[in-house]
């Protein structure tokens, strides 16, 4: 039985025939918890590689950005930094390092190791998921106001820190390229469709 529900829910994971499990959602809507809306904006999310020169609008940046400051943190140090990419001037200067797809605003996400708490048994520094936190934040966030968005990691962040110093204090964790997307090449890849299905991902004990 177990086994069954777990293969039906991985059956769904498959992004793109979605439209052919719909009888099966129906029957695994009853075990749900929580919204569709939520899974919707999972669901719609994918990385995007070309943005057009369309505008993200101030008020929905303001949400992706308030989205990114409730985000939770160990110990609610909140040790990251966002910096907002979006005049000509810095794209200029970040596009000398990266082109980021075009994006009309780059969100740069860093943050301060000294900042953050260190988990004692094993002296992990939480910075940098508390940073991965903030980022998923943002990018949910952005999917749900229906921008298309990139998370950006491929990146030299001493290149960064010279070309913008303003984040030269911190460590930069990863950009999010937001916008909206170019007709053709912003569309999903097909590594959009490629998840592990859940029974391996998942390991019951
Ligand atoms: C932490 C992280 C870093 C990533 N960095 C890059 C990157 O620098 N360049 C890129 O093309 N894609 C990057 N991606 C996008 C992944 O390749 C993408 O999420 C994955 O292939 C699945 O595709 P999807 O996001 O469209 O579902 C990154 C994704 C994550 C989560």
């Amino acid at each position: 039985m177990k086994k069954t529900f777990l293969s039906r829910l991985s059956d769904l994971t498959k992004v793109k025939d979605r439209a052919n499990f719909a009888d099966m959602e129906q029957k695994i809507k009853k075990h749900k918890y929580g919204s569709d809306a939520f899974m919707n904006i999972l669901e719609s999310r994918y990385s995007c590689h070309a943005f057009n020169h369309y505008p993200v609008s101030a008020s929905k940046l303001e949400m992706i950005l308030e989205a990114g400051r409730m985000a939770p943190s160990a110990k609610n140090m909140q040790p990251v930094r966002i910096w907002v990419v979006k005049s000509e001037e810095a794209l200029a200067k970040l596009h000398q390092v990266h082109p980021c797809y075009g994006a009309p605003v780059v969100l740069i996400v860093g943050c301060r190791n000294e900042e953050a708490w260190v988990r004692p048994y094993d002296g992990i520094n939480a910075a940098k998921t508390d940073a991965a936190i903030v980022l998923t934040h943002l990018m949910l966030t952005a999917t749900d106001a229906g921008l298309a968005n990139m998370w950006i990691w491929d990146f030299n962040p001493s290149q960064i820190r010279e070309v913008l110093p303003e984040t030269r204090d911190h460590g930069i964790y990863g950009m999010l390229a937001i916008g909206h997307p170019a007709a053709d090449e912003g569309k999903p890849t097909e590594l959009h469709e490629q998840r592990k299905p859940l029974e391996e991902l998942v390991i019951e004990l």
